[in-house]
């Protein structure tokens, strides 16, 4: 096992569709290495998902792994380090709702992006079994933001507002402070 490079917005493997795993790749051996790196890369990194194109190999793999928690989102269920191969997502109700997204491939920075809040996965794990999900809220927004990197999409393809993309530590300065707050009055009044 080993931890590979993250590439980083401007590699062209980012902007590709990645192919589809056929069934006698998913479980080859080749596969498990693919996946072992990347649960390293994803550790070492320190973030909660990451997807095959992000280390430059363009097939349709994402890992996730959500500790869970009380968050600034509320209470979020965890999810133990998942595989997800093939997946699609159906939007089960258009509602969206916005949060702050970083990227492994796009580090520095942060952005505000509105998704649909209720979705439907459906995937195929390691052992080519299949998997479906049903996911509100943040994860939600998280499965979305690890799925648009199979089809060559990032996050920032989804900013509406140019000055809604901010540095890390201005976020953490400047945003961070009044969301805590406003959050913090929503949740007395609720
Ligand atoms: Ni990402």
């Amino acid at each position: 096992m080993s931890v590979r490079k993250i590439i980083r917005m401007g590699h062209p493997t980012l902007r590709r569709v990645a192919r589809e795993l056929i069934p006698e790749e998913i479980g080859s051996d080749e596969m498990h290495r693919l996946v072992a790196d990347m649960i390293d890369t994803l550790h070492d990194a320190g973030g909660i998902g990451l997807a095959a194109p992000q280390v430059n190999e363009s097939i349709r793999l994402a890992i996730i792994e959500i500790p869970g928690g009380q968050t600034r989102y509320g209470e979020i269920p965890a999810m133990p380090l998942t595989v997800f191969i093939n997946p699609e997502i159906e939007i089960t109700n258009p509602e969206g709702a916005g949060y702050w997204e970083g990227c492994l491939s796009v580090p520095g920075l942060r952005g505000f992006v509105t998704r649909p809040q209720h979705i439907r996965v459906r995937a195929l794990n390691l052992h080519a079994e299949k998997m479906e999900l049903d996911l509100q809220g943040f994860l939600a927004t998280v499965f979305q933001h690890e799925f648009d990197h199979l089809d060559g999409r990032l996050y920032v393809d989804h900013i509406e507002d140019p000055t809604n993309l901010v540095f890390e530590e201005e976020y953490e300065r400047y945003i961070l402070p009044n969301e805590s707050a406003v959050e913090e009055a929503q949740r007395r009044n609720s």
